[in-house]
């Protein structure tokens, strides 16, 4: 059976780059633009440009630059925000304007101070004349978590036939649970009679941990396009990560969805990002932390050295990292000490190996982390031979 095709719609440079302390420049924005490029993301959201003139001329340079990915510029459902984002495009080879409007009652009426009435109208009024200047608009429902689902339905229904080709469904204060947001997907595919005329997209926050979970149930219930960033960067608690999403699809390959993503890129790029944006990656985080593939207790070394697959479902060179680390430390079993002292030419004996081991755990308990110095200094074979 083919796979489905998942559009990865890469949103680093705009609700990642939003973030304080992670501002790029200009010229900083177009080598992260190119790298994605080379990663294989189908679209670059690569700023909002009637933010600032900084903002609009890096999406003037980002469209001089990318020729492959769509580039795409945020606007809020406004006049001038639309007409300066068609400006700000004008280079780019393949353009879409991502315009839209609070769809919660939340939004409505303590952010826009209006009526469901006048947002349809203001949001349907948006779509019709973005498309003035292109032939490839995507409407943001914004807070769609938590929106009435007869009223997003209404929404989503009324920009399609508009003449918006994706229509967003953002989880924006992060809110759902992974089933509640696949129900709200399939709600709309149920409901909406026009959806076949559009992309849906899932735009998914973090502020419980659930971005990605909830994008996958999105994505699971008819979604094909998936709005995600770098190292999972973004508002508050951040967005959903691409190497996530990509990784879990590959992993799953009953889900028959697939993306365009080139996955041995995936940590170069993690790299860039955290190294360019200033903001590092938590070691423990999934695919790309500096622990995503080290074995560190004993048990687990043991079962990793027998069987890589006893405990990696990820093969790190599909993503680019070299390779799986056996850190040694005090709940280090022999096992991970043979296997490493083997790496760097050492054969022991099962006596000598006794002897190095109960030296190694002294060492351990007061270094914590032993590295290769470390042990050419355990293992001076005078010494190991006097200890017999
Ligand atoms: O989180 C959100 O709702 C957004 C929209 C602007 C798409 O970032
Ligand atoms: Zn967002």
């Amino acid at each position: 059976m083919s796979k489905d095709r998942v559009y990865i719609f890469d949103t680093t440079l705009r609700d990642g780059e939003q973030v304080p302390g992670c501002q790029l420049n200009t010229e900083e924005k177009v080598i992260v633009a190119k790298q994605l490029e080379a990663l294989g993301v189908d679209v670059i959201e690569a700023g909002f440009p009637v933010s600032s003139p900084g903002d609009f001329n890096s999406v003037v340079e980002i469209s001089r630059n990318v020729t492959e990915p769509v580039v795409c510029a945020l606007t809020r459902a406004k006049v001038v925000d639309i007409d300066c984002a068609a400006q700000a495009l004008h280079l780019a080879k393949r353009k879409r304007i991502h315009t839209g409007i609070g769809s919660s009652d939340i939004h409505i009426q303590h952010k826009l101070k209006s009526t469901r009435e006048k947002v349809l109208e203001q949001g349907i009024s948006a779509v019709k004349y973005a498309r003035r200047f292109v032939d490839d608009v995507e409407f943001f429902c914004e807070d769609a978590g938590r929106a009435d689902l007869e009223f997003l339905a209404l929404m989503v229904e009324g920009v399609i036939a508009a003449g918006a080709t994706v229509v967003n469904i953002p989880d924006t204060t992060g809110y759902t649970l992974p089933w509640q947001f696949g129900e709200r997907i399939k709600y709309l595919y149920d409901n909406v009679p026009n959806i076949d005329k559009a992309i849906i997209s899932v735009h998914c926050h973090n502020d419980l941990g659930m971005a990605t979970a909830n994008s996958i149930s999105g994505l699971a219930n008819g979604a094909r396009q998936v709005e995600v960033t770098i190292n999972g960067i973004g508002e508050r608690a951040g967005n959903t990560s691409l190497e996530e999403v990509v990784m879990t699809l590959k992993s799953h390959p009953y889900l028959n969805l697939e993306t365009n993503i080139n996955t041995k890129g995936i940590y170069a790029m993690s790299k860039m990002v955290s190294h360019m944006m200033n903001m590092p990656v938590q070691p423990n985080k999934a695919i790309v932390g500096k622990n995503a593939f080290s074995h560190s207790s004993g048990i687990h070394q043991d079962g990793f050295l027998k069987h890589r697959e006893n405990y990696e479902i990820i093969d790190p060179e599909d993503v680019g990292v070299p390779s799986s680390l056996i850190l040694l430390t005090a709940r280090s079993g022999r096992a991970a000490l043979t296997h490493r002292l083997q790496v760097l030419g050492y054969k022991f004996d099962k006596d000598e190996m006794e002897v190095i081991y109960m030296h190694f755990l002294e060492m351990a308990d007061r270094k914590k982390q032993i590295e290769d110095e470390d042990l050419f200094e355990l293992v001076k074979i005078d010494e190991v031979e006097a200890l017999l």
